[in-house]
């Protein structure tokens, strides 16, 4: 692994606007590991293949970060979105709705019944309709415990996915394209190449083109949700990958899709498998 700033020149439109400069001003150590408490190595760095033809090499937002962002990370006393999964143990455990019912009561610890879901996520329900994390913590709520739905983006959802997603944590994205889920992947794969509001920049321009330039002062990664949740310093809270999304596209001052839309589960899938290999790092820390 040599650089993480791609040869080929970029082809956003509207860069006035924008204003890319064409300078990788902080381009990641190449020999930058993840290492979380000194124990645990994540894989940050994966072989590309026939997903993503266009990609040398799959790399972790991580690398991208900043030393002291990357360092958080790596020690679960600093991670601030520790504290997030640490409430979301919390309500694995609490009896809630009409059935008087926990999570844990059906799934017992979720040490062993959740490890390897997040690697898994999205993936198609028993009826063959792709569903995100969020959206089975809610069918649980709702048809099995007799609660209410949770937000989205609330917090009692962004804490539970984040203690979910801690099971997974060093297991490697795998998620099925094939069969069922080919044609939301497709469509999720048009998304990522469609060009988006006044800007006309698509997912690709910014996140395939041009990761490894700086963009204002963000320093631009390959766009990948390994790291989902992740903990964002900017809004001092959790962000889920929809809500991501969805900052992505108003960036292009485009309309954007609503977290828990058809659209964004199809780009889910597809960001997820653009990212086969690395690690999961739920629960990750970015700017
Ligand atoms: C009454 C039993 C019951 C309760 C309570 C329950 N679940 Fe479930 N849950 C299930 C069943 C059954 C499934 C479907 C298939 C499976 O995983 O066995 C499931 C599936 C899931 C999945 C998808 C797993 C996968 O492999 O993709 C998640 C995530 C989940 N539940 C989270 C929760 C959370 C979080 C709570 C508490 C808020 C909860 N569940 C409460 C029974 C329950
Ligand atoms: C105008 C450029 C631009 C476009 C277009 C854009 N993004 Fe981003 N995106 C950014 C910037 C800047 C960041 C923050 C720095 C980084 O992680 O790359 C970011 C971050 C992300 C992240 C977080 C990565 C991490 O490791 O934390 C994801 C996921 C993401 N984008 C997905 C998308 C998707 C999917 C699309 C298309 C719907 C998209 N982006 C379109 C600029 C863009």
């Amino acid at each position: 692994m040599q650089h993480l700033k791609p040869a080929k020149s970029f082809a956003l439109t509207a860069a006035a606007l924008v204003a890319l400069t064409g300078v990788a001003m902080a381009d990641p150590d190449p020999t930058a590991e993840l290492v979380i408490d000194g124990e645990l190595h994540l894989v940050t760095r994966a072989p590309s293949d026939a997903i993503t033809p266009n990609l040398p090499e799959r790399y972790s937002g991580w690398l991208f970060r900043e030393s002291d962002t990357r360092a958080m990370q790596m020690d679960d006393f600093e991670n601030p979105a520790m504290l997030a999964a640490e409430a979301g143990a919390d309500l694995w455990t609490t009896a809630d709705g009409t059935a008087g019912q926990s999570c844990q009561d059906c799934h017992g610890d979720a040490e062993d019944s959740m490890a390897g879901v997040r690697a898994g996520m999205p993936h198609l329900n028993a009826d063959g309709v792709l569903w995100s994390m969020e959206d089975y913590v809610n069918n649980c709520r709702t048809e099995r415990m007799g609660a209410e739905a949770w937000r989205w983006s609330g917090d009692e959802m962004t804490s539970m996915t984040s203690f979910i997603s801690l099971q997974s944590r060093g297991m490697p994205v795998s998620v099925q394209i094939d069969g069922d889920a080919a044609p939301y992947w497709e469509q999720g794969r048009d998304m990522y190449y469609t060009r988006y509001g006044q800007l006309e920049l698509s997912c690709a321009s910014c996140h395939e083109e041009s990761y490894g330039l700086m963009i204002r002062a963000d320093h631009l990664s390959q766009g990948q949700i390994n790291g989902f949740p992740t903990y964002r310093l900017k809004n001092a809270g959790i962000v889920s990958i929809h809500n991501r999304f969805r900052g992505c596209i108003r960036d292009t001052r485009a309309e954007t899709f609503a977290e828990g839309s058809d659209e964004f589960r199809a780009l889910e899938l597809y960001v997820a498998s653009r990212g086969t290999g690395l690690s999961i790092e739920g629960v990750s820390v970015r700017p």
